[in-house]
C-alpha cells in the first residue's frame, strides 16, 4: 500500500510533495522560449473577444472556490477586469448578471461537481463563454466547457485537495498574464519578470517541504486547541480561507479565517488567553496594517504564528510568538508558497489527533449531487 503512496504514509502527504512537479507540469509549454509571453492555444477566444470581456465570474465549490479567490486577486491586478467569486450552489439562484461579454470561469479538480456543472450551463445559457480550469481532461465539465485550461497535477486521491489547488493558482496566473498581454495591461518586461519568478516556485516549494519538522512541531501544539483563527489581508486573506478549510476538513479543529482588519468588527471577543492565531503577512504593501491587527489579538492573549518572508522576520518577531519563513517571491505569487505551509499544518494536526487523514469523516472527494 505504501508503494502506491510512493513511500509516504498518506496520499495527502505524497500529493503535497508532488507540488513542485505539478507546478512545472502545469507551466510546461505554456510560455515562449524568450520567457516573456504566455501561450494558451486552448483558449477558444479571439483577441477581439478577449478585448471585449467586461466582467469575469469565477464559480466553484470548496477548495476550488478558494483557488478562485486568489484567481480574482491575480486577474484584477494583472488585467483590471472586474471579477466576482461565486459559490456554485449559489450562483444560479442569485440571478447573476451574465452577458455575452462575460467570461465565466468554472474551477473543478474532478470536473464532475454537480453544482459547478450546473453553473457552467447557466453561464452558457446566458451567452457567456465558459472556461473550465480542471484537472480531469475527459470530465463532464471539460467536455461541456467552451475552453479548457487543464491543470497537470496528476490524479489526486486524498479528499483534502492540495496539489490541485496550487495548480489552479498556477493556471490562474498564466491566464491572467495571457489576458494582460492581449489587452495590453502588462508590459513584456513585467510579464517576463513574473514568468521568471514562477519558474523558481517549484524549488521554493521544496524549501518549505524541507522545513516540515518545524511545522509538525507547531501542529502538535495547536492540536490541543478547540478553535483558532487565520488572519490576513488581500491575497493572504484568500490563503487564510484555504488554510482554515484544510484544517477543519481533516483535523476537525474549528477555525475561522478573517480579513485581518475585520476581526475587531466581529469576533475579537473569541480571542482569549492562548488562542492560536495564524497571521499571514506576506504582503509588503499592507504589512504595517497587518502588524497592527496582530497587536490587537496579542493584546487579548492570542498566541500568534506569523507566516512571512525572511526580510520581515525580525520586524514580526517583535510582535508575534513564532515566525515561519517562506522563500521570497513577487507579492502576486506568495499564495503558491504560503499555502504549502498551511497544508502541512493541517496534515500534521490531523495526524497528531489520530484522524483518517486521507478520508475525513462525512466528506467525499467528488460530489455529484446538487
Ligand atoms: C468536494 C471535496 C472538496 C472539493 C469540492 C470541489 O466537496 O470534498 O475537497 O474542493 O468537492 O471539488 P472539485 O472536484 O469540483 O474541485
Amino acid at each position: 500500500v505504501t508503494a502506491e503512496k510512493g513511500g509516504y504514509e498518506h496520499f495527502m502527504l505524497k500529493e503535497i510533495h508532488e507540488q513542485p512537479k505539478a507546478y512545472r507540469d502545469t507551466m510546461r509549454g505554456r510560455m515562449n522560449a524568450a520567457g516573456n509571453k504566455v501561450i494558451l492555444p486552448e483558449l477558444n477566444l479571439t483577441e477581439e473577444q478577449i478585448k471585449n470581456i467586461r466582467n469575469i465570474q469565477i464559480v466553484a465549490c470548496g477548495t476550488a472556490y478558494n483557488a478562485g479567490l486568489v484567481g480574482r486577486n491575480l486577474i484584477e491586478s494583472l488585467v483590471r477586469i472586474p471579477v466576482e467569486n461565486d459559490i456554485a450552489s449559489e450562483y444560479r439562484y442569485r440571478a447573476p448578471i451574465v452577458t455575452p461579454e462575460t467570461l465565466v470561469i468554472v474551477v473543478s479538480q474532478s470536473g464532475e461537481t454537480a453544482d459547478t456543472l450546473a453553473a457552467l450551463r447557466e453561464g452558457q445559457a446566458n451567452g457567456a463563454h465558459v472556461l473550465a480550469i480542471t484537472n480531469v481532461v475527459g470530465s463532464s465539465i471539460a467536455r461541456e466547457a467552451n475552453s479548457v485550461l487543464v491543470t497537470l497535477a496528476g490524479p489526486e486521491i486524498a479528499v483534502a485537495s492540495t496539489k490541485a489547488y496550487t495548480s489552479q493558482l498556477i493556471a490562474f496566473t498564466l491566464l491572467g498574464l495571457y489576458l494582460a498581454e492581449v489587452r495590453g495591461t502588462q508590459s513584456e518586461p513585467e510579464v517576463a519578470k513574473i514568468l521568471a519568478a514562477m519558474q523558481s516556485l517549484p524549488e521554493q516549494v521544496e524549501v518549505i517541504l524541507a522545513q516540515k519538522e518545524a511545522i509538525k512541531a507547531y501542529a502538535e501544539q495547536i492540536a490541543e486547541h478547540k478553535h483558532l483563527f487565520f488572519i490576513g489581508r488581500g491575497v493572504d486573506y484568500a490563503v487564510a480561507q484555504e488554510g482554515s478549510l484544510k484544517l477543519k476538513e481533516i483535523s476537525y479543529i474549528h477555525s475561522e479565517a478573517y480579513a485581518a482588519g475585520e476581526l475587531k468588527h466581529g469576533t475579537l471577543a473569541l480571542i482569549e488567553e492562548g488562542v492560536p492565531v495564524i497571521a499571514l503577512a506576506t504582503q509588503e504593501s499592507v504589512l504595517e496594517k497587518t502588524v497592527s491587527n496582530i497587536k490587537e489579538v496579542k493584546a487579548r492573549g492570542a498566541h500568534v504564528l506569523a507566516i512571512t518572508h525572511e526580510e520581515h522576520k525580525d520586524d514580526l518577531l517583535r510582535s508575534v510568538d513564532q515566525v515561519f519563513v517562506i522563500p521570497q517571491t513577487l507579492p502576486l505569487l506568495t499564495a503558491t508558497l504560503s499555502v504549502v505551509s498551511l497544508q502541512l499544518l493541517a496534515y500534521y494536526a490531523s495526524l497528531a489527533l489520530g484522524h483518517d487523514v486521507d478520508k475525513p469523516r462525512n466528506l467525499a472527494k467528488s460530489v455529484t449531487v446538487e
